[in-house]
Order: structure tokens, then C-alpha cells, then sequence
């Protein structure tokens, strides 16, 4: 999978994308990531890429040229099945999407910044629109790390344990069941009898009925499918 990042702050998400996971995928082969500054594509001398907005108002709005030059190179390069915008008013970032991004082969990340983007690139360059929670950050790379990690460990061999990453929170609506390791016994505190009995299919049906527990609890609108 190929996934290129546009931003106006390369460094801040640089860091993420070297550790673990995702740093494990790349060197496989697995993932491709490319970071792409848009100031770099900026024709005027200042290397400007924000301007006031027409009819006032606060904030500085990211202009269209440079992000449109950057976006028309990398669709002369590559298909693209999405070009998404990180934004507090796209569409609420789950489980489910992570799954369908993760199945793509070509994605964009476009990263906004101030009082957000011109709104014709919404209109004529983006296919979809993405946010990471009803908050806003004061840019989208850290929802753009965040989408990429939930993308990776997705991805065939992302993670060493295959069956792994369909057994997390979520994948059923379902918040994942506790997990205890060694030692069995702490300070007392003592790990429950059937996960020492061997007995795989009960153990699983333990889980089962834990992670139901766990949701109803904590999470009740999961079982609803709200
Ligand atoms: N940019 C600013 N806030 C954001 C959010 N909540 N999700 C995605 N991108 C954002």
C-alpha cells in the first residue's frame, strides 16, 4: 500500500511513522509512506501557503495553488482510490473506515492547517472527509498519524500475530476482553482459574462473554449499532 501525506509540517509527523509497527511495515515492504511539505510547491517568492479570506473574517485560510500543483504531480504518478481531507467536519473516523482504507492500494492524506483549506479543493480534488473526533486540533497530522496507524497494522504482516488485529476493540463491536500475563498470581491478586485450565473453547467462550460485559458497561452504544 502507498500512502503520501500533504502538510505544511513535515516534522510533526514525521516521528510517529518511524516506530514500531509502522516502522516494521516499511522496511517489509508492506507500506510505502511519503511525506510531502506543500510549502515546496508554493510559486511565490515568501513560500506563502495561506492567505486572508475573502469577505474577512479571523484566520488564514491554505490556499489552493500550491496544494493543487502537489495533488496533480502525485495523480500523474499514481491512481488514487481516496484523497482525503483531515477535518473536524468530515465524516466521524471508526473501525469500519480503517478497515476500507486498509484495503485500498493508492490513498492521500491532505493535512489542513489555520481556518482550514480553500474550499474549492473540497469541491474539485477531495473524495473524502475525515475526522478523528468531535475536537479540534490545530492541524490534521495528528489525525493523519493516527488514521495511519489504524491503517498499518491492518495490512497483511503488519503485525506479527495475524489473527491479532481482528480480535482488537471494535472489530465486532466489541470492546476487546481483559488479558493477564505471568505471573499467574500477584500480591494476591489472582488471574481467573479458566484461562489456567487448558480448555481453549471455554476460554474462548469466557472471552466472549467478558468483552460483552465489558461493552454493556462501558460502552452500550456498540451493541445498539449506533
Ligand atoms: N483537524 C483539526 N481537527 C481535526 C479532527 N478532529 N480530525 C481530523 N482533522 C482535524
Amino acid at each position: 500500500m502507498h500512502i503520501d501525506i500533504l502538510t505544511i509540517l513535515p516534522e510533526l509527523i514525521d516521528s510517529p511513522l518511524k516506530h514500531s509497527i509502522i516502522q516494521r511495515a516499511k522496511e517489509k515492504g508492506i507500506v510505502e509512506i511519503c511525506l510531502h511539505n506543500i510549502r515546496d510547491y508554493s510559486l511565490n517568492k515568501q513560500k506563502q501557503v495561506d492567505d486572508y479570506a475573502f469577505g474577512g473574517g479571523a484566520g488564514m485560510v491554505m490556499c489552493i495553488e500550491p496544494i493543487d500543483l502537489l495533488i496533480t504531480k502525485l495523480k500523474s504518478e499514481r491512481t488514487y482510490d481516496e484523497i482525503i481531507y483531515l477535518s473536524p467536519d468530515g465524516e466521524r473516523f471508526c473501525q469500519k473506515t480503517a478497515n476500507y482504507l486498509a484495503t485500498r492500494e493508492n490513498i492521500i492524506l491532505l493535512c489542513g492547517h489555520y481556518k482550514g483549506i480553500d474550499q474549492r479543493i473540497r469541491d474539485h480534488l477531495i473524495t473524502r472527509e475525515i475526522s478523528i473526533g468531535d475536537y479540534v486540533l490545530s492541524g490534521g497530522e495528528l489525525a493523519a498519524a493516527v488514521i495511519t496507524d489504524c491503517i498499518v497494522r491492518l495490512l497483511p504482516g503488519g503485525i506479527s500475530d495475524e489473527t491479532s488485529a481482528l480480535t482488537d476493540s471494535f472489530q465486532d463491536n466489541l470492546l476487546a476482553p481483559p488479558v493477564y500475563t505471568r505471573p499467574a498470581s500477584y500480591k494476591g491478586w489472582k488471574i481467573p482459574d479458566i484461562l489456567l485450565s487448558g480448555h481453549q473453547q471455554k476460554i474462548d467462550e469466557w472471552r466472549h462473554q467478558k468483552a460483552e460485559e465489558r461493552t454493556r458497561k462501558l460502552r452500550p452504544d456498540l451493541l445498539s449499532g449506533d
